[in-house]
């Protein structure tokens, strides 16, 4: 486990991260053959549950959806999106996060910064567990979305939090809708790969939520890019389904005992 973590911190002056989300088995298996980090991301309440924000989701449902993602992965680093609430103070932290590397299985763990979980991050490291940090829009903490760093305050407070995090021990750092130039500065001046959403293609990896780049989940702000219309697939296929089934057409012989 340890070894895999070491791997993505050298990739960081190599090549760029590729990482995704996945919810389910059948994602996790296509995406382990293409990503470097595979994360069981609290979108999942958004994106796959259709739930207002990223905030009512269960750890519980988290771990199931988890348990399926694992069987898909047999090579890429498989991350836990810690859902808000499970990591209070450092021994609930610790608690969940160790509960979730038995259960489910994963390398390592996320933890959305609020500014106060520097030491939660340093003691989670001390004690062996693995952990990435995600700085910027921190939909957990933040209701109102809005680009990060455009203001003087706002950028020297997340250079600051960037660097704790590092000196926390974490193993990398989520910048999410982080201003370009300052997405630039935080990656040059830390030693652990940023991995970038809505942060620019200076960041040392990027991460997108599956279902946004397959056209799936209806979500489209500026910084995804949608690879294909699934939405559309979809429908096609259910009308011509249904026009079979009008039609008589399904089943045919070819589909009957
Ligand atoms: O929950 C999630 O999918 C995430 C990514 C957007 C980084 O936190």
């Amino acid at each position: 486990m340890k070894k895999k973590i070491f791997q993505i911190k050298k990739l960081k002056y190599k090549r760029k991260l590729v990482c995704l989300t996945a919810y389910s088995m059948p994602t996790a298996k296509i995406l382990d053959k293409h990503c470097d980090i595979i994360l069981m991301g609290d979108s999942i309440a958004t994106a796959f549950y259709g739930m207002k924000n990223t905030r009512s989701i269960s750890l519980e449902t988290m771990v199931n959806h988890s348990l399926a993602v694992k069987r898909g992965i047999k090579k890429s680093v498989f991350v836990f999106d810690m859902p808000v609430n499970t990591y209070k103070n450092y021994s609930h932290a610790k608690k969940n996060a160790k509960k979730i590397l038995k259960t489910v299985g994963c390398d390592a763990v996320k933890i959305e910064n609020n500014g106060k979980n520097f030491n939660i991050i340093k003691n989670l490291v001390r004690s062996g567990i693995p952990v990435m940090g995600h700085i910027g829009y921190t939909p957990q903490f933040k209701k109102k979305f809005k680009v990060q760093g455009l203001k003087k305050k706002e950028k020297i407070n997340l250079i600051h939090q960037a660097r704790m995090i590092e000196q926390a021990g974490a193993f990398s750092i989520v910048l999410e809708c982080v201003e370009k130039r300052l997405s630039k500065k935080i990656t040059e001046s830390i030693k652990i790969p940023t991995i970038g959403i809505g942060s620019s293609n200076h960041c040392d990896g990027q991460i997108l939520v599956t279902d946004d780049l397959l056209g799936l989940s209806g979500f489209y702000p500026r910084f995804v890019k949608k690879y294909a219309n699934l939405e559309k697939v979809i429908e096609s296929a259910i009308k011509k389904y249904k026009k079979d089934v009008n039609n008589k057409k399904f089943p045919s012989n070819k589909n009957t005992y």
